[in-house]
């Protein structure tokens, strides 16, 4: 089977089994403050899980993209070494929420497995939870005996809290799990050694395939488990390894998920695969890495300096390195990849084909800078190396290598062995851990659990596009500590009409009035899983009383400016430029906006002009809100608006639309574009490869800066005392100041003349040669110049000049050529020594040196001590 038929084989059968095959969520968490990626297929539904939302079917099946490249489930550094982890891969998954549970989810994954994909039941082995005396939970016996009917006992394994409790994260909804594993050595190793014995013991060929996790708990902060109210099923299969055992393979990269990519790296570089164990595992790791890199550009996640960005960034520079070490590749190869990996997967992801280009260019415009980077590192570890006494480079200098230039410690470690040294890893590895304390340090923080308070629950939550004010219960409460913050208190209620931050707005802050009049200010409101969280730094007096919530207008109103300019903008954008142009980022503050956008070039002025006209016109057009809050996704799309990559879209959306403007979108929007007022654009630059980023300001923000402008305006004409022409006040000034720089020039050449005949006056014959020791008024160039000029005109000369340059002292000689070789003298040792009368130093050639020094008293003792290399 090839890999697309095994994808479609498995939705098949559970959409033959009622689950609603829905598609994978985008790789990046945007409301999960305690994960960065999707790190398993379960992921996604954390929500339901958590009971703060109802699932579109109590039964869905999908194959998830996941990353495990951060967080609790890391794999990166086996990838490549051996040939069954990855940092991106696909998890085919079915969940019941709150429906099946054990037995059919057991049943099923057997049927599939055996009587579907038709794997040998003797090479399947299942494991069960032994139970845990720390947690105080007992074996799985329910599990056992549903396995019993399909498996002989010796097939079924006992597993431990590591292995048969899951968990996603600290906290959270978990249980435990009995995983499927496959046998797939050659049949003689197999009568050798039974594959029991290998199971869950890191064997390349009797791995893990399904795990299916029985939820029935959730994990508190504490560590406690409570019961879930509902139990429920999550499977995970990874698809890479069903692939390898559908298909007969030993290795995840030999089938045909990973071979078109392994091939063009053969072709590409030369060197075959399966020859050479490292740059084998260089192949793997590139082969990895660009999948998981291409994915999340795909998904939204550009590589940049901080948070989900960075790790892309780290991800694609692994691969890079592993590329210039192991398969001698210097120039930028990785981008070349990402049309390989789209024909391959690009039906099943269109993501990946839509974005094909902007993919293409993001890679390769970061691996031009990280080759760039080793470079000049390469250059540095080399100067290093030949100028260190000892065979140890100290583990300070490593990472400031690693940390300062992204040196890869790995990378340096090579080189050093190839040159017969090492370096300090005691050293290195305190440096390392000191920056990784400061940091944990800077951003650890402790989430209490939630504190109930009431069950007052109402099915819409949100009602601020309505309202903003609301009579509110509290529903629960809980405390975060951070050293970054401090005390605070997040809470959750029945109602709000707080605006949660997401689809780049910010959260609306306001306060709560109690019945007393007393006031606790809400300082930021953000969701969570879906469920809206409102910060705030005290804790209501009386937490079981109704409340009068208050969003803080001036805020929201200006916010919403900057929403509805956001809008118009794209639509501007796609209008002028193309429809090539796609939202990559945004954010909409009360004070301005930011808009990140595909575009392969710099945007003119005269086509920002335009932009900017676009949307004025549309501000000045009066265009009505018309809103639609509950549409089918599909309606939506018909009606014109675009589903971004990387958003998480229901069945049922909410569609914004101003003219022919329409969007999906949950913000909340001015009722009419007049309201914006004007719309500004304050700067266009680039964020990365064929993105850029617009700046702009509507409202007050435009009102203001016009102001400023005004000012700005008023200040010169009053300065240059010309009211009716500024302009060409300020160009006649420039004119005449060139000119005033022209007249100086020619002076100052003069004076040095005259100086330099003066100097020349002073000249002394003593010993056959020449001797002049004086300090001078002169810049540093008209000194030169005189040394230059005297040295033409008298032979056997000694210069020594003292001046004075923005209150630094200066010393300069200058040797006659003939003196230097015949009395052997040096102007550059001469100038260095006679320095420490300046408290200074410096350096240059036998026949002209420069010294510069802090002290210009200095000079005379300098001037003085001259005398005494010529005697
Ligand atoms: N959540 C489980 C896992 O990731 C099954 O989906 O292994």
């Amino acid at each position: 089977m090839k890999s697309q038929e095994i994808r479609e084989t498995f939705l098949d059968f559970f959409k033959n089994k009622e689950h609603k095959i829905v598609p994978s969520a985008p790789m990046v968490v945007k409301d999960d403050p305690t994960l960065m990626f999707v790190n398993s297929g379960m992921a996604p539904f954390k929500e339901y899980f958590l009971g703060n939302g109802n699932p579109p079917s109590p039964r869905i099946a999908d194959t998830q993209k996941c990353l495990r490249v951060s967080g609790k489930h890391n794999d990166l550094e086996e990838v490549g070494y051996d040939t069954y982890h990855h940092t991106f891969f696909e998890m085919m998954g079915n969940w019941s929420f709150g429906e099946y549970f054990k037995k059919e989810a057991i049943a099923w994954a057997w049927e599939l497995l055996t009587e579907v994909f038709k794997i040998s039941k003797d090479q399947l082995y299942v494991t069960v939870f032994e139970g845990s005396e720390e947690d105080q939970l007992p074996m799985d016996n329910e599990a056992f005996e549903l396995w019993s009917q399909f498996v002989s006992k010796e097939r079924i394994l006992m597993g431990n809290k590591k292995d048969n409790f899951w968990e996603m994260g600290d906290q959270g909804p978990c249980g435990p799990c009995s995983e499927i594993h496959v046998d797939i050595r050659p049949e003689t190793e197999r009568k050798q050694k039974p594959g029991s014995e290998l199971v869950n013991k890191d064997h390349p060929q009797v791995v893990e395939i399904w795990n299916l996790v029985f939820m029935q708990y959730n994990r508190k902060a504490n560590g406690s488990l409570v019961v879930l109210p509902q139990k429920h099923i999550d499977t995970g299969m990874g698809f890479e390894r069903l692939c390898m055992v559908l298909q007969g393979k030993t290795s995840n990269y030999d089938t045909d998920v990973f071979t078109p990519l392994i091939s063009w790296l053969e072709h590409h570089t030369s060197i075959k695969y399966g020859v050479d164990e490292k740059s084998d595992i260089a192949m793997r790791v590139v082969c990895d890495h660009i999948r998981t890199v291409a994915f999340a550009i795909a998904d939204g996640q550009l590589p940049s300096n901080t948070g989900a960005g960075y790790v892309i960034r780290r991800i694609l520079r692994r691969a890079i390195r592993y590329g210039f070490t192991f398969l001698k590749q210097e120039n930028p190869f990785m981008n070349k990849l990402v049309s390989v990996l789209t024909a391959n997967m690009g039906d099943a992801f269109p993501e990946l084909k839509d974005q094909q280009q902007l993919i293409e260019n993001v890679i390769r415009e970061e691996e031009h800078a990280f080759l760039r980077t080793l470079e000049q590192g390469l250059s540095m570890l080399n100067r290093v190396i030949s100028e260190s006494p000892n065979k140890k480079l100290s583990g300070t200098k490593v990472f400031e290598l690693y940390d300062t230039f992204g040196f890869p410690v790995d990378l340096t470690a090579l080189i050093l062995r190839e040159n017969g040294m090492d370096y300090d890893h005691q050293g290195f590895e305190k440096a390392m851990k000191e920056q990784k304390d400061r940091s944990r340090a800077a951003g650890e923080s402790k989430t209490g659990d939630w504190i109930e308070i009431s069950n007052k629950k109402e099915e819409d939550e949100f009602v601020g596009y309505d309202q903003l004010e609301s009579d509110v219960y509290i529903l629960r409460y809980r405390k975060v500590e951070s050293k970054k913050d401090g005390t605070l208190f997040q809470l959750v209620f029945n109602k709000t009409p707080f605006y949660a931050e997401g689809g780049g707005q910010v959260g609306d802050k306001g306060y709560l009035e109690d019945r007393n009049g007393d006031v606790v200010y809400i300082l930021d409101t953000k969701k969570e899983n879906n469920v809206i969280i409102h910060i705030t730094k005290n804790l209501p007096n009386h937490l079981e009383d109704k409340h009068h919530a208050v969003v803080e207008t001036n805020q929201r109103f200006s916010t919403q400016r900057n929403h509805t300019a956001t809008h118009l903008l794209h639509q501007a954008l796609r209008k002028i430029l193309g429809t090539h142009v796609e939202q990559k980022g945004s954010s909409v503050q009360a004070n301005h906006l930011r808009f990140d956008f595909s575009h392969f070039s710099k945007v003119t002025s005269e086509e920002l002009q335009e932009v900017e006209d676009f949307v004025n016109d549309s501000i000045n057009n009066k265009l009505p809100l018309i809103e639609q809050r509950a549409i089918p996704m599909q309606k939506a799309i018909e009606e014109g608006a675009m589903a971004l990559f990387g958003e998480k879209y229901g069945d049922k959306v909410r569609t914004i639309r101003f003219g022919d403007s329409i969007e999906l979108c949950g913000g909340t929007h001015v009722g009419n574009t007049a309201d914006i007022w004007y719309f500004k654009i304050l700067s266009e630059s680039a964020v990365a490869a064929g993105v850029r980023r617009i700046e702009a300001i509507t409202g007050d923000a435009a009102k203001n800066y016009f102001k400023e402008q005004e000012d700005t305006i008023e200040q010169l004409k009053e300065l240059i005392g010309n009211q009716k022409s500024p302009v060409k006040a300020v160009r006649d000034l420039q004119e005449e100041n060139t000119s005033l720089q022209k007249e100086i020039d020619q002076l100052k050449k003069a004076m040095a003349g005259d100086i330099k005949e003066d100097l020349k006056q002073k000249i002394e014959s003593f010993d056959n040669l020449n001797f002049l020791a004086q300090k001078v008024d002169l810049d540093p160039q008209a000194v030169k110049d005189v040394c230059y000029q005297l040295g033409n005109e008298v032979n056997e000369l000694f210069v020594l000049l003292g001046s004075e340059n923005n209150g630094k002292a200066m010393l300069t000689c200058y040797i006659s050529k003939e003196l230097v070789s015949a009395r052997n003298l040096n102007a550059g040792t001469i100038v260095r020594e006679l320095g420490k009368y300046i408290q200074g130093g410096g350096g240059g050639q036998a026949f002209f040196a420069t010294a510069g020094g802090k002290n210009v008293d200095g000079i005379p003792q300098a001037l003085e001590a001259a005398r005494t290399y010529l005697t």
